[in-house]
């Protein structure tokens, strides 16, 4: 892939750019692979490749420049607007919907955030697309004081980008390296926006995690309802589930399975999607994945874990490692992470493995292992 924002100087985030894709996939597997180190059963399925452009669902962008000339993008060292609109990572609903949302953002008179003088009022531009072509757009404020303004635009913005069924303010009055706040204001009806993942329709709702690149995604879950299937388990826990996209996949009749989750808005997203599925024994949980496991009665017969970049940390493998749970799914972005937490559960041995190109053009890597109790 080309990339002429790459080319320019401009933004360096696609650290991969102009490496030849196959080059790439094959780097990633050699560099998990190493990680994971010899592993006597472990068995490594060819790995799932991605589009090389175009797959990113979510676009973070920085809003900068004026109310005429708003750039969507990142920041440079000066803290100026670069305009990154045209970015070739992005699912091309995405690229064609920023420059409609530009043009709102002036219509509406929204003044981009100028972080030298922290003033103005437009932060961030957030945009996830669905398989179905629908779009969720939040627009990051600093206060509630243009949320009127928004609103008032919300008809112009439809009528130039009828995909766009859901649209937040949302609000972060700190002056701080995030992308968004905690407060969201919903401006049209529909707050969720359908993810269908082949076997299963999730939902996302604004402020839950979702898998970056979709068709990815859907092979992902597709590969741990097969090694979940295969285990048939009768208790499954899905911790870090987010909007429950394990969870979903790994249902089935006589399996009783619990999502946990630290965001109360993912949780309400896998609730909707299990009851618009009929899943009477898929149930979801709020809080923290360790803290419900370390207070659980009675361990599963198998646990899938998703955490983020930092892994599960000493706690949580440490009760994995004394559990006697029999199988665990690690599903994991950060293949150091993943083989520190392996390497401190010797019990149970990794038996299948396979990276799934995620996020092609950047060093980045999904990696998930069937883990099996030796003994
Ligand atoms: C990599 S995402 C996985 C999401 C989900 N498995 C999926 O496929 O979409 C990690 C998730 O862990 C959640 N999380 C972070 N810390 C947590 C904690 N201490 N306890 C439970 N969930 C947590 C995040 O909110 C995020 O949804």
């Amino acid at each position: 892939m080309q990339c002429s924002y790459s080319d320019a100087g401009a933004c360096r985030s696609c650290t991969l750019m102009g490496t030849p894709y196959p080059r790439q996939v094959e780097a990633k597997e050699q560099r998990c692979r190493e990680l994971l180190g010899e592993q006597p059963m472990l068995q490594w399925l060819p790995a799932v490749r991605s589009a090389e452009s175009g797959y990113r669902n979510k676009a973070k962008m920085v809003v900068g420049g004026t109310v005429r000339r708003p750039t969507l993008g990142i920041l440079d060292a000066g803290g100026r607007g670069v305009d990154l609109r045209r970015c070739g990572v992005c699912t091309p609903g995405i690229r064609a919907a920023l420059p409609v949302i530009a043009r709102s953002i002036t219509r509406a008179g929204l003044e981009p955030y100028d972080v030298p003088t922290r003033r103005g009022e437009l932060k961030n531009v957030l945009v996830t697309e669905s398989p179905t072509g629908e779009l969720m757009v939040r627009f990051v404020l600093r206060s509630r004081q243009r949320v009127g303004a928004l609103r008032r635009e919300l008809p112009n913005l439809q009528r130039e980008l009828p995909q766009a069924v859901v649209v937040t303010a949302n609000l972060l009055p700190e002056h701080r390296a995030v992308v968004e706040g905690e407060e969201e204001v919903p401006l049209t009806e529909r707050t969720t926006l359908p993810m269908p993942m082949g076997a299963v329709d999730l939902d996302l709702r604004p402020q839950s995690f979702f898998q970056t690149n979709s068709p990815v995604a859907r092979a992902l879950y597709a590969q741990v309802a097969e090694w979940v299937d295969e285990a048939a388990p009768a208790d499954v826990w899905d911790l870090y589930c987010g909007v429950g996209g394990f969870a979903l996949h790994c249902a089935a009749p006589g399996r009783r399975v619990t999502g946990v989750e630290v965001s109360a808005e993912a949780v309400e997203s896998a609730r909707s999607a299990a009851r618009a599925a009929g899943l009477r024994d898929v149930g979801f949980l709020a809080g923290d994945a360790t803290r419900f496991a370390l207070d659980a009665a009675e361990a599963p017969d198998l646990v899938v874990v998703n955490p983020p970049r930092r892994g599960i940390g000493a706690e949580l493998r440490g009760w994995l490692e004394r559990s006697g749970v029999r199988h665990v799914v690690y599903s994991s972005c950060n293949p150091v992470t993943l083989a520190a937490d392996l390497a401190a559960m010797p019990s149970l041995r990794p038996v299948h493995a396979r990276v799934l190109d995620m996020f092609p053009q950047t060093e980045h890597v999904e990696v998930v292992t069937l883990l099996e109790r030796s003994g």
